[in-house]
């Protein structure tokens, strides 16, 4: 006799061969198109489901996790804040995300949105459009070179890495600040000083936002910090929005305490702070730092295989609370 499919739930449309995959092996329920979907229905959904395909929309918290048989909760992100992963332990529901295979891909665009920011693309791509350019000017447009400056990593994970990576292309010297000290060989290797938050960014030319979202790094930079960086720097975020003290940063840009922002992620999204929309120092873009053909469905992959290897009664590869298995 062969044995029941398990049942999951796709919370949002994933990419192939995510979809495919889980086709061939359960019976799968497709959440109504919504950005945020009500907790009572997150709930009512993952009832009489082993698995739960989610992203960082979805708020999974003790009222869904504590459903019964519930065994997995796979994050389509590397991220996974809006989990709470010390409920799903308890309720022994295992919670996975898809790390490494977005890093270049996000490190790229962090990269871009650094360029972009301090040599002013999207003002000078505006005043193009807008007629305003009549000619060839000395003094049009002035941005701050990449090449050659102080790139400050806040995070040297494997993103920050990516960064400083790429930073040794242009030139740049690189300090970071993280409370874990990468090993000798990496820091060599990368030519990376550790430092203390406010020397990297009072030092920094280009200050890079690479950690999670946690209740420590939550407005982690806020007016305090602003007020350490010099009037040229750019700061970017591709982390998480909460990081950043949104209404402190339209201050600081507005004011000309610092020169730029990139932004890629928002306090609260997809909502953007409206004194920033004002501003022609930032750009603004919509959450896309990992958004290739070829991450974006990679990251459906391995979050469908986490899952599948979950309800299959196995260990998923990139399982981020192993006690989960071993219910005290
Ligand atoms: C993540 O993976 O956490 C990103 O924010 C979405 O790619």
């Amino acid at each position: 006799m062969s044995e029941a499919r398990p049942t999951v739930v796709v919370t949002h449309p994933i990419l192939e061969p995510g979809p495919t995959l889980l086709q061939e092996a359960c019976e799968v329920r497709n959440l109504p198109n919504q950005y945020h979907h009500p907790v009572e229905l997150l709930r009512k959904a993952a009832e009489g489901a082993q698995g739960l395909v989610t992203q960082l929309m979805d708020q999974v918290g003790e009222e869904v996790l504590s459903v019964p048989g519930l065994k997995v909760v796979s994050n389509v992100a590397v991220g996974f804040d809006n989990i709470d992963v010390p409920a799903a332990t308890r309720h022994g529901v295992m919670v996975t995300n898809t790390p490494g295979i977005l890093d270049d891909t996000t490190a790229d665009f962090a990269f871009t949105l650094m360029i972009a920011a301090g040599r002013r693309l999207l003002e000078a791509d505006r005043f193009t459009r807008s007629g305003a350019f009549k000619g060839w000017a000395i003094d049009m447009l002035l941005g701050h070179d990449v090449s050659q400056s102080t790139l400050g990593l806040i995070g040297f994970g494997r993103i920050g890495r990516g960064m400083a990576r790429r930073a040794k292309g242009f030139g740049m010297r690189v300090l970071y600040y993280d409370e874990h000290p990468a090993p000798p060989e990496a820091e060599q290797e990368l030519g990376v000083t550790r430092a203390d938050l406010n020397r990297v960014l009072s030092e920094s030319d280009f200050v890079s936002i690479h950690v999670p979202l946690t209740e420590t790094t939550r407005h982690l930079i806020s007016t305090p910090q602003f007020a350490l960086m010099k009037p040229t720097a750019v700061l970017i975020n591709t982390s998480r929005g909460p990081v950043v003290d949104e209404a402190a940063l339209a201050v600081a840009l507005r004011s000309d305490k610092i020169f730029a922002a990139g932004l890629d992620v928002y306090e609260k999204e997809p909502e953007v702070h409206p004194d920033l929309l004002k501003l022609d120092n930032v750009i603004l873009a919509p959450h896309i730092a990992s958004a290739s053909v070829r991450t974006r469905s990679q990251m459906s992959e391995m979050a469908v295989r986490n899952l599948l290897t979950a309800v299959r009664g196995g260990r998923p590869p990139n399982l981020l609370n192993p006690e989960a298995l071993n219910p005290r």
